[in-house]
């Protein structure tokens, strides 16, 4: 019995010294940064006492600059897995104690076997980013690690569920795995790059500072990197948290289903006063989802980011699915190439997990512009089409007004296999807006007129009767119906049920499609 007690001493001993991480002073100093310790981090994130800890006694190879005297159990990581909300998950939570949360051979090798075992098993990972990035000393074999995180990062998209959430540094290497991820959840105060200040003074002889550099605002408007900016850690746990509840735990599953006692049938006559009759005067189009959707829960993906645009996740009569919509209230809804961007991955997103997705579409149009073209507008654009056209999940679109040229086309129409087609009365549905359609039209007649004004307003109005206006396409079958604004809710719904078994149509032989990127 002494000879156990003796073994599971020294067992004990070795657990203390890993859970300590890089040591009592270390985790002060973390805490006095505003941040928690690692450890509180997962006791948070994870449903009470479910985590089980893997790979706890791994320690670094490497002797070089010191490593040989330092070994931190555990080498700057916990990984594992535990619940959320009884679901299980994988995690794993870089320690910025150890050595920076520096990536090294073991630490990289720990996360890639936990990405590893959350596809096998099929449930969704979550990491917790928090480091300098490669680990300076271990060289070749650090950059291995994060190769390593990379590679399986790439081998779960579109199988799993990946969420990263960014809770200091994320610095070098280690910013190249939350971006392989599907989400990423930016913490107030953290900040992600690739190159760093000092790196950018000696190389561009631009001073700036972390924050403007790759702060949580910068991610979360500019860039485009952060779907979510968190207020707080806590805050960031809780988005996963709402976030996993839309989310099937793999590909081959459905979307949870929740049941709700928000009728299917709700009328929504709020629309008629939100949605002006004048297509150029803009509404805010979260009003409208927020109508649309059980109990007006609905989580905006990406809100501070190209907000000509929206994305996000609801519940219809239970069903989650996934929303994408033109926002009037920014530049009218045009879709810019960072609107293109943030719709097309989201749709892609929701296809490869199951999500239906349901378009609700106000656009005059791709944006015009030297910087836009220059841009890339039309690669950037065409991956919407791209990204609706291969999507094979039930899709829903409601035309609510302007739905204008290409955009008309991208925005889920039938053309591109969406499946059933709804537009309001206050649709307009051509290949350009009436007042630079007849101008095109009627230039020269114009030009020689006595009375161009009467003759455009003449001519306008004629277009108007033509196109401004749904019943046009619905005569030629490209809307299924035209729809009063209050029944929205109840029509979708309905769609959304008489789709549920719709199956994916086979697709001609080829290893994966050529998405421009
Ligand atoms: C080894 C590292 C490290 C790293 C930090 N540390 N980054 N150790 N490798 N990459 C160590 C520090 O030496 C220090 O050790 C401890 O972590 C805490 O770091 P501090 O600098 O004291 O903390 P702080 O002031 O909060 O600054 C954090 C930081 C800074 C901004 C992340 O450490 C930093 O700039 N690190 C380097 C970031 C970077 O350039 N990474 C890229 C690496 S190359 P002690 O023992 O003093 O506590 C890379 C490959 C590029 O990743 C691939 C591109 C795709």
């Amino acid at each position: 019995m002494s000879e156990h007690s003796d073994l599971l001493k020294r067992l004990q001993e070795l657990r203390e010294l890993s859970v300590l991480g890089g040591g009592k002073e270390k985790i002060e100093q973390q805490k006095q940064k505003g941040k928690l310790w690692v450890r509180e981090r997962l006791d948070k994130l994870l449903d009470p006492g479910s985590f089980v800890e893997l790979q706890w006694l791994r320690v670094h190879r490497s002797t070089y600059f010191g490593l040989d005297k330092a070994r931190f159990y555990g080498d700057g990581v916990i990984t594992g897995y535990g619940r959320i909300d009884g679901r299980l998950v994988y995690v794993y939570a870089q320690d910025f104690t150890v050595l920076g949360g520096s990536i090294g051979e073991a630490h990289g090798e720990k996360i890639a076997k936990t990405i590893e075992l959350a596809v096998q098993t099929g449930v969704p990972v979550i990491g917790l980013y928090d480091s300098g990035g490669a680990r300076i000393q271990e060289g070749v074999a650090a950059l291995h690690g994060c190769g390593k995180i990379f590679n399986s990062n790439v081998k779960a998209s579109g199988v799993i569920p990946q969420i990263a959430v960014i809770m200091g540094p994320c610095a070098g290497a280690a910013a190249y795995s939350p971006a392989l991820m599907d989400f990423v959840i930016v913490v107030k105060g953290s900040y992600m790059f690739i190159t760093g200040p000092e790196v950018v003074k000696a190389a561009t002889g631009v001073s700036v500072t972390f924050e403007q550099l790759g702060g949580a605002d910068v991610h979360g408007s500019i860039s485009g990197v952060a779907h979510f900016v968190a207020e707080s850690e806590e805050e960031a746990f809780t988005i996963i948290r709402r976030l996993l509840s839309y989310l099937p735990s793999n590909c081959t599953e459905e979307p949870p289903y929740v049941a709700t006692e928000d009728p299917v049938d709700r009328r929504i006559d709020e629309l008629y006063e939100i949605v002006p009759l004048d297509s150029m005067k803009p509404f805010n189009v979260k009003r409208v989802i927020e109508l649309i959707v059980d109990n007006g829960e609905f989580l905006e993906v990406h809100a501070n980011y190209a907000k000509s645009a929206v994305v996000g996740f609801g519940r219809i009569g239970g069903y989650s699915v996934c929303i994408v919509a033109n926002q009037p209230e920014v530049n009218a809804g045009v879709i810019d190439i960072d609107a293109s961007n943030k719709i097309a991955r989201f749709v892609r997103f929701c296809d490869a997990f199951n999500l239906p997705i349901v378009t609700l579409v106000d656009t005059p149009g791709f944006m015009p512009g030297v910087d836009q073209e220059h841009g890339g507008i039309i690669k950037h654009g065409a991956k919407i089409l791209h990204a609706y056209a291969e999507a094979t999940v039930p899709k829903i679109t409601v035309v609510m007004r302007k739905a204008y040229g290409g955009a008309y086309i991208a925005m889920g129409s039938l053309s591109l296999n969406s499946d059933i087609n709804y537009a309001w009365p206050t649709a307009e549905i051509a290949v350009m807006g009436p007042e630079g359609a007849v101008r095109i039209l009627y230039r020269k007649e114009m030009e020689k007129a006595p009375d161009p004004e009467a003759l455009f307003r003449e001519k306008l109005k004629e277009y108007r009767e033509l196109f401004a206006n749904p019943y046009r396409a619905a005569e030629l079958g490209y809307i299924d119906d035209v729809i009063d604004p209050a029944q929205t809710r109840k029509k979708v719904y309905e769609a959304l049920v008489a789709l549920s078994t719709k199956h994916a149509e086979p697709t001609p032989l080829r290893k994966h499609s050529n998405i421009p990127l």
